[in-house]
């Protein structure tokens, strides 16, 4: 997931900037963060002369559409705001009073794309809840009109500067862990895999896909044989734009990711490649392999090898992710075709001898 986090206060380097850098170093192992200060920006006050009213554009040229910029990247923006005067900073309410031209409350208006998620952060050197309230409410009552899905906030009290948070460092984290629980769809940008050992027990470390695999840590890995009534395969072909084996046919396949198991990861491979519901009763475990050096290579995966019986409907369109480019019902002879044209992806050779065993 992208998501930007702004820092709302003027001072680059005080205990707002300090809870932007707390909230990037937790996510940005997992999404693509971005951070931004409200001070970067130059903002004129809003005059009020309500042309956007009409023509949903303001009359005024300045850094407003930059922000707005990266708010379009986003998927979910964090905004951490600390109280001025038991409200949010000037430069701030600038910002939200010139985002008038996105108002949902006139039409024409101006929109950012849809599906966006917002989150609100406030911090104050006072002891009481209610002010960060108040300033999440603003917060919140500004993601409303430009259609941004308020989500989830934080309230953090008696802080005035940034070694004030050493001790909260917790409550951020955990808002955080909050936001990667409500957002685990979008985990494949950065995935993390469970590790096991050789015997397949959990080892309770984590591992970020794309880094090298420990010599001990083992993950697990799918593939998926999907079957109908009349003996034909669900076969897909990769899309252009995937790094290895592009537009080559496969199964569908992948890696389970921290928190699945087996079944489940099979079950969400197959809805977000080629977008079919598989039903957990029809699928077997047909044999688990596993990998460990080759060539001096750590693979270290153990590989479940999954045959389901599917008779349903196949419309990519519900896939959600564009890994596949087409996904086809074949016989055994047309995937040999394949095979032979050097077409589909070499290790699944597995197909002929220990999928399809019986030959027709
Ligand atoms: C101009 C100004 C007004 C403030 N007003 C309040 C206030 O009304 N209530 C409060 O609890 N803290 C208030 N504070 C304290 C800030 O909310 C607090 O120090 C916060 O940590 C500042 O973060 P920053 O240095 O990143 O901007 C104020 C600070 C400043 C600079």
């Amino acid at each position: 997931m992208k998501v930007l986090v702004m820092n709302c206060s003027p001072v680059r380097n005080g205990a707002t900037a300090e809870i932007v850098k707390i909230v990037t170093d937790c996510l940005e192992k997992r999404h693509d963060v971005k951070n931004i200060c409200i001070d970067d920006y130059d903002i004129n006050f809003c005059k009020g002369c309500r042309t956007c009213h009409n023509t949903a554009k303001c009359v005024q040229n300045d850094d407003v559409g930059r922000i707005i910029g990266q708010y379009e990247w986003a998927d979910i923006v964090i905004s951490v705001s600390p109280s001025y005067w038991a409200d949010i900073p000037g430069q701030f309410k600038a910002f939200i009073d010139r985002c008038t031209p996105w108002c949902n409350t006139h039409d024409p208006h101006a929109k950012i794309s849809s599906g966006k998620k917002g989150y609100s952060i406030a911090l104050r050197t006072g002891p009481g809840m209610r002010e960060c309230e108040r300033i999440i409410a603003s917060i919140e009552h500004f993601y409303g009109h430009m259609d941004i899905k308020c989500c989830d906030s934080l309230g953090l009290c008696s802080v005035e500067y940034k070694e004030d948070l050493e001790c909260r460092r917790e409550e951020i984290v955990e808002f955080c862990n909050r936001l990667d629980q409500m957002n685990p769809e979008h985990v494949p940008d950065a995935e993390i895999w469970d590790l096991y050992n050789e015997n397949r027990e959990l080892i309770g470390k984590d591992h970020v896909r794309g880094e090298q695999l420990p010599i001990d840590g083992y993950h697990l890995v799918v593939h998926v044989w999907i079957r109908n009534s009349k003996g034909d395969y669900l076969i897909s072909q990769r899309s252009a734009n995937r790094p290895a084996y592009p537009l080559m046919w496969e199964c569908v396949g992948g890696s389970v990711v921290k928190g699945e198991n087996s079944l489940l990861g099979a079950i969400r491979e197959a809805r977000e490649e080629v977008g079919v519901e598989l039903k957990p009763e029809n699928g077997k475990v047909l044999f688990t392999k596993t990998r460990k050096v080759i060539d001096g290579r750590i693979y270290n995966d153990i590989m479940d090898v999954w045959l389901f019986e599917y008779d349903g409907e196949v419309d990519l369109s519900n896939a959600t992710t564009d890994e596949v480019a087409q996904a086809v019902w074949m016989n055994r002879s047309q995937i040999k075709e394949l095979f032979d044209a050097n077409m589909f992806v070499d290790t699944l050779g597995y197909f002929f001898t220990e999928v399809d065993k019986k030959r027709r």
